[in-house]
Order: C-alpha cells, then structure tokens, then sequence
C-alpha cells in the first residue's frame, strides 16, 4: 500500500476519532433532565421529598430553592439552626405550597446514632432526592490560610475533613438508601464533586474525598442496576462556583452562580453518566487541561495553588453581598 493511502486512512480514522469525542462530549449536555421521573404530586404529604446536605448556604441553599420551585418538598440539613431556620422561612413565604423541614447534624460526626438519627427523622417521607453537597475544607484558618500540606495539618483537622466529604456521604447513603428502595421506589442520588478530585497541591484531603465519591457513585449506580432497583447515582463535579461562603468575585462563563450552579446540577439528572460535570465550560476547562503533557500540567497546578495560597480567591476588596 503506498504512504499515501496510509495517511489517508490514518487521517479519516482520526477525524471518526475527533467527531466521536465531541459528541460523547456534548450529547449529555443536550438531554433534557430527567427530575420529573422522581417527582410524585399529590398534596404535600404525599408530593415526592428531596434531602440536600449543607442547605444553610451557597450552592446547597441555591439547590433548595430549585427544588421547591420544581415541585418538590424539601428537608434541609445543616449545622447552625439559626441559618437553616432563616433559610426555611424564605423558602415557605417564596413556595407556600411546599413542605420543608429541617435537620440539624454536624456532618464531621458520623457516629452510627448521629447517621441514624438523620435517616429517622426522614423515614415516614416520599424520600426520591437525596443530595450529598456538604463538603469542603474544615480546618481551623486563623489567617484565613485553609491552604496547607497535608504534614501541616492538625490530627482533627484530618478527620474532620475526611469525615465531612468521604464517610458523612457514604454513611448516609447507606442509612438512606431502604428508605428510598422501599415499595420499588425510584430515585436519585447526586453526590456533588470538585475538581480538585485531580490531585491539586494545598488541599489533599480534600481533593481525595472528591475523587472516592467518583468512584462511590460508579459502584453504587451499577449496584442499584444489578439489583433491579431504578436508582441513579451520580457524581457532578464543580469548578469554580461563586455566590458561596469563600467566593464572592463577580459570576462569569467559568466561574458561575451558585444558583447557576443548581440549575446545571438539576439539569444532568437522567444524563446517563455516573460522573458529569453539570457545568460544560468546566467540562472543557478539564478537557483542554488534560491536553496539556502531564509534567507541564503538575507545573501548572503547583503555581495556581500557591497563587491562591498567597492571595485567596477574591478581590481583594470585595466583600460578600
Ligand atoms: N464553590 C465552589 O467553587 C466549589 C467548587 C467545587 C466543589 N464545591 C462543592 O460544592 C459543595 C457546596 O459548597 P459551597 O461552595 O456551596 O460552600 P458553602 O457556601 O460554604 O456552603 C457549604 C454548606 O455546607 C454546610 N456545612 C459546612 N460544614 C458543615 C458541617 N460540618 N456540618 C454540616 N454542614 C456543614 C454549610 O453550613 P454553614 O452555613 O453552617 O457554614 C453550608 O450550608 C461542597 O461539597 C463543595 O466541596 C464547591
């Protein structure tokens, strides 16, 4: 065969190749949500309920508040009652229709009876819609410096940070998942993601929970699948989101709303993938990343943490709205 047919053939499979990518790239972003599966309407004690983890703030709170407006009955956990009562009262007067309840947990403490206690306080309700999205970094930062090696690290602050994002999740899943099985029930589990699930320096406990909970979802989806139950489980990774407690810049194309955010999050549900990230342009903010050769990515990773390390992640004088 000559060269030249060689080449052609190399270069049509690797246009099939490129036109594949792309599509397997977009097509999940172009299927409309499937939610509604999971929303059963009667009045509000039967209507379907939703659980969001971390619901006091930022993109947990904006996750609420897109529920309601879905249809569904939400039950709130957070740790400081005060602002989850403030963020139940909004949500009654704005949809007087729904339901809301609240739960008052520390997600750091994951005792058998403290995971019990949660499961107990949801078990007489439609439970369709459990959202794992309490997470983050709970160390103590005198100087606002959450970023440190791991070595720096206190023995608690360890704990506390694998608690909160690895076994709070995994935990109450297991304690919520006869719950939404029961009767057949159907239902939908999103464990919320980070980016930082790619190794990023500063924040290595952090950034392996994220990574395990990729792995949780891909388990316990085909789990749910094997045992003839029409459950969904899946991963949704963020970049960057502002509108939260420790980023307050100004919204953009990468950088978006918190209730953006929640209405992307809600939006991937039924996309068929066990990890998505709901946001496209972090999406190709990761795709673009990963072409880069991986020694020259490491580089890149180390000076944009140690830039956040020195400068954190606002204006400097901006404040939060
Ligand atoms: N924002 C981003 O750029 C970004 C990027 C990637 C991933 N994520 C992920 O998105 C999720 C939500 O983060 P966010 O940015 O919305 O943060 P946020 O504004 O700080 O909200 C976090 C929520 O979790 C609650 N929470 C924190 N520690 C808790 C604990 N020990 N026990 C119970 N509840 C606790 C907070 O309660 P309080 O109101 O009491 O503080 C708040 O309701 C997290 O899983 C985070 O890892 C965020």
């Amino acid at each position: 065969m000559a060269h030249s047919t060689i080449f052609t053939y190399l270069g049509i499979l690797f246009s099939l190749g490129i036109v594949a990518a792309t599509i397997d790239f977009i097509l999940p972003y172009l299927r409309p949500s499937r939610l509604h599966r999971y929303l059963h309407r009667g009045d509000s004690a039967q209507t379907s309920w939703a659980l969001v983890t971390g619901a006091s703030d930022g993109i947990g709170k904006a996750l609420c508040y897109e529920l309601a407006a879905t249809g569904f009955n939400v039950v709130l956990h957070g740790r400081n009652p005060s602002k989850l009562e403030a963020v139940q009262n909004s949500l009654s007067s704005t949809f007087p229709s729904r339901a809301f309840r609240t739960i008052v947990a520390d997600a750091t403490i994951c005792t058998e009876d403290a995971i019990q206690a949660i499961a107990n306080r949801v078990s007489d309700l439609q439970l369709t819609v459990v959202i794992n999205n309490a997470g983050g970094t709970p160390v103590s930062a005198p100087n606002g410096d959450i970023y440190k090696r791991l070595d720096e690290y206190s023995h608690k602050e360890v704990a506390d940070t694998v608690n909160m994002n690895v076994v709070f999740p995994t935990m109450l899943s297991n304690a919520l998942l006869p719950l939404m099985i029961r009767n057949g029930g159907r239902g939908v589990i999103i464990m919320i993601g980070s980016v930082a699930a790619r190794g990023f320096p500063l924040i290595a406990p952090y950034g392996a929970g994220k990574a395990y909970l990729r792995v949780l979802s891909e388990a316990l989806g085909q789990e749910m699948h094997m045992a003839g139950y029409d459950v969904e489980v899946i991963c949704m990774p963020l970049g960057g989101v502002t509108g939260v407690q420790a980023i307050w810049q100004k919204p953009s194309l990468f950088t978006p709303h918190a209730t953006t955010a929640a209405k992307k999050i809600l939006a991937r549900v039924g996309c068929g993938r066990s990890e998505i990230m709901p946001h496209w342009p972090h999406a190709l903010q990761r795709l673009l990343t990963d072409l880069i050769p991986r020694g020259l990515r490491g580089g890149i990773f180390r000076e944009a943490m140690a830039e956040i390390q020195r400068n954190g992640l606002n204006p400097q004088d901006g404040k939060r709205d």
